[in-house]
């Protein structure tokens, strides 16, 4: 069934994983404190209670997952640092103990042929930068700079290719708009200062990586296609701004050096000067995708499947709601797999030559299925995945420039507020004996990159 889904031979597959979620080990070797640590210990946060602490427990099995990924025979792995791992209080000189796991794993994938492309910041702010304002105050830019260059002067010798700040887009909303990450603030539009200095903090650490060797580096931005509810003026005008808020305002400043209509207003500093820091030129952009979204005017009618769970509050000039007529994942987002072509169309359109080349640094479901008799059979997983691996290669083929894939994810994982009870994986984790095992779609993954090979 996968024999026609071949892809270019020179492209390149990966699997994407991030620090919290699955290394644990998170009082070990002197990691210090993270809002992710803090957030899950307050009561009611986290979905069952759960938290990071043990996760994958990857931090000690690395060198089995390193294993189950060239088993599966992807060229590339995308993970995060841990800042708390490199920096414990968040300044200050690199951690040995951190940087040696990094070092450790690193020098394993390189073993395995498996090149890293690791991402600086994946959400989880060490605990004290957090208490000094966290993302709201600008101070965090002269920490993140110092940070990427204390990763860049370790690792830049091995590690080609680099990826700043994920879902800057995402922190900023659940974790300082909504409250439903950590550190659990509900700011509103008042949050809108945690999106000026994550762009800032990506575009001084390209600089910080760049001056210390490295060669390809990008972001990893998630991105949706928002359609309007329905035809009218008032839902047309409503699902714009929310298209603004949620993917132009972190994308424009990259790549044009601009905030979309006018949005740069409201922002903290000398936006102007900032600017021409945040769209320091990148190597690629890389995109996250998962769903399309439907907004409509606000009625007072939001539904929650629309934002995983979580009610926006009243007053809001647009409304999230659920898009009908298509099968759901199980954590209720919905499978479009035309969303994934249309996203990178609108990006070609918007940007042109301007664009730098993509790379898919995340798309994946949540499928629970459990195994039965030591098989996983995830069947629906493979059915996303086959719908969306089609559209990207017919964007590819009517010539837009991606360089490669990354799945999420390698392993069930602490999928955030919702705990372990949403599977992104392709090896499936029981989380009580964590014993590893690869699902259906693992295999069906690995056939996809050998025959693209051939
Ligand atoms: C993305 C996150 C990633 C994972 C997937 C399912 O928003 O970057 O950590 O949780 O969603």
């Amino acid at each position: 069934m996968t024999a026609d889904l071949k892809f270019p031979a020179g492209f390149r597959w990966g699997v994407s994983t991030s620090a919290y979620q699955i290394e644990g080990a998170v009082a070990e070797d002197g990691r210090g404190t993270s809002t992710w640590d803090t957030f899950c210990a307050e009561p009611g946060r986290i979905l069952n209670g759960d938290t990071g602490a043990v996760a994958c427990d990857h931090y000690h099995r690395y060198a089995e997952d390193v294993a189950l990924m060239r088993e599966l025979g992807v060229d590339m792995y995308r993970f995060s640092f841990a800042w708390p791992r490199i920096q414990p209080t968040g300044s200050g000189p690199g951690n040995a103990a951190g940087l040696d796991f990094y070092d450790r794993l690193i020098d394993t994938l390189l073993g395995a042929g498996i090149r890293p492309a690791p991402t600086l910041y994946h959400w989880d702010t060490p605990q004290p930068l957090e208490d000094a304002g966290g993302w709201l105050s600008r101070d965090i830019t002269d920490r993140f700079a110092e940070y990427a260059g204390i990763l860049g002067a370790r690792f830049a010798d091995r590690v080609s290719t680099w990826i700043t700040i994920n879902e800057p887009m995402v922190l900023t909303l659940m974790g300082y708009s909504l409250g439903a990450h950590a550190p659990g603030k509900e700011l509103l539009f008042d949050a809108l200062p945690v999106a000026h200095h994550q762009l800032l903090a990506h575009g001084r650490a390209v600089q910080a990586l760049r001056a210390a060797g490295a060669q390809e580096i990008g972001i990893a931005s998630n991105h949706a296609p928002t359609w309007p509810a329905s035809d009218s003026a008032e839902d047309r005008e409503a699902a714009a701004l929310y298209d603004n808020l949620i993917n132009w305002l972190f994308a424009d400043p990259v790549i044009l050096g601009e905030y979309p209509s006018g949005m740069g207003d409201g922002m903290p500093g000398p936006v102007a000067d900032d600017l021409a820091i945040i769209s320091t030129p990148v190597d690629f952009f890389g995109i996250n995708h998962y769903a399309p979204v439907s907004v409509g005017v606000a009625t007072g009618q939001a539904d929650t499947a629309a934002t995983d769970g979580v009610l926006l509050p009243p007053g809001l000039p647009f409304e999230p709601r659920t898009l009908t007529g298509y099968p759901t994942t199980d954590f209720g987002w919905p499978v479009v797999p035309d969303a994934f072509g249309e996203i990178l169309r609108t990006f070609r359109q918007r940007y042109g030559d301007k664009l730098p080349p993509l790379y898919i640094t995340e798309n994946g479901c949540a499928v629970n299925d459990e195994p039965v008799d030591g098989v996983v059979s995830d069947q629906r997983r493979i059915d996303y995945l086959d719908g969306y691996l089609r559209s990207l290669k017919a964007a590819i083929d009517d010539g837009i420039d991606v360089r490669g894939y990354f799945q999420w994810s390698l392993l069930d994982n602490f999928e955030w507020a919702a705990g372990y009870s949403q599977r992104f994986g392709l090896v499936h984790v029981d989380f009580e004996t964590l014993e590893r095992t690869p699902k259906a779609s693992y295999h069906w993954f690995g056939d996809v990159i050998s025959q693209s090979r051939r």
